[in-house]
C-alpha cells in the first residue's frame, strides 16, 4: 500500500520552533529538526552544545535520540532549519540511516524558505547500515 504524500508545511514550522530553542551559546549557529515518524507523530530536536565542546549534539540527532526513546523506530521524513541552509553532519546521516533507508529531507533556511530538498541516499551513499551484520 502506497503512503499518502508528506506534509511539509507542519515539518517546517516545527524545525523553526525548535530551532529557536537551541542551546549553542559557543557556536551561535542554531540548528532546528522535525522528524515525521512512520505513524505520523512530528518530533523535533535543537542542538544541545556545552562547555566542553565536543560533548555537543547536533539537533538531528536530539530528535533521533527523542523519538526512539517514545517508542518511534521508523521514520518517514526529515526537516532541518538553519540560518543558511546547513546540511546534517555525517554523524548525523549515519544515525539516520540506522532508522531509514530512503528518508526524504528538506533543507530550510531561518525563513522556512526551501534549501535544498534530498534525501538519505544521496547524502549517504553506500551505508553501512543494520543488514551489513550478520544478525541484521
Ligand atoms: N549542527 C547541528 O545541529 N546539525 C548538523 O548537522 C550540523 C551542525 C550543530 C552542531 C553545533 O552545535 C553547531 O551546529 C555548529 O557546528
Amino acid at each position: 500500500m502506497s503512503q499518502a504524500p508528506v506534509e511539509w508545511q507542519p515539518l517546517i514550522e516545527a524545525a523553526l520552533q525548535a530551532r529557536q530553542r537551541a542551546y549553542a551559546p559557543y557556536s551561535r549557529y542554531a540548528v532546528g529538526a522535525a522528524l515525521l515518524t512512520a505513524d505520523g507523530a512530528i518530533v523535533t530536536g535543537a542542538n544541545v552544545e556545552n562547555a566542553v565542546y565536543p560533548l555537543g549534539i547536533c539537533a538531528e540527532r536530539v530528535a533521533v535520540a527523542r523519538a526512539v526513546h517514545e517508542g518511534h523506530t521508523r521514520f518517514r521524513a526529515l526537516v532541518v532549519a538553519t540560518a543558511n541552509g546547513g546540511t546534517p553532519c555525517g554523524a548525523c546521516r549515519q544515525t539516520l540511516r540506522e532508522f531509514a533507508a530512503e528518508l526524504p529531507i528538506l533543507i530550510v533556511d531561518g525563513q522556512g524558505r526551501v534549501v535544498l530538498e534530498t534525501d538519505l541516499t544521496e547524502l549517504l551513499p553506500y551505508a553501512f547500515s543494520p543488514t551489513d551484520l550478520p544478525q541484521g
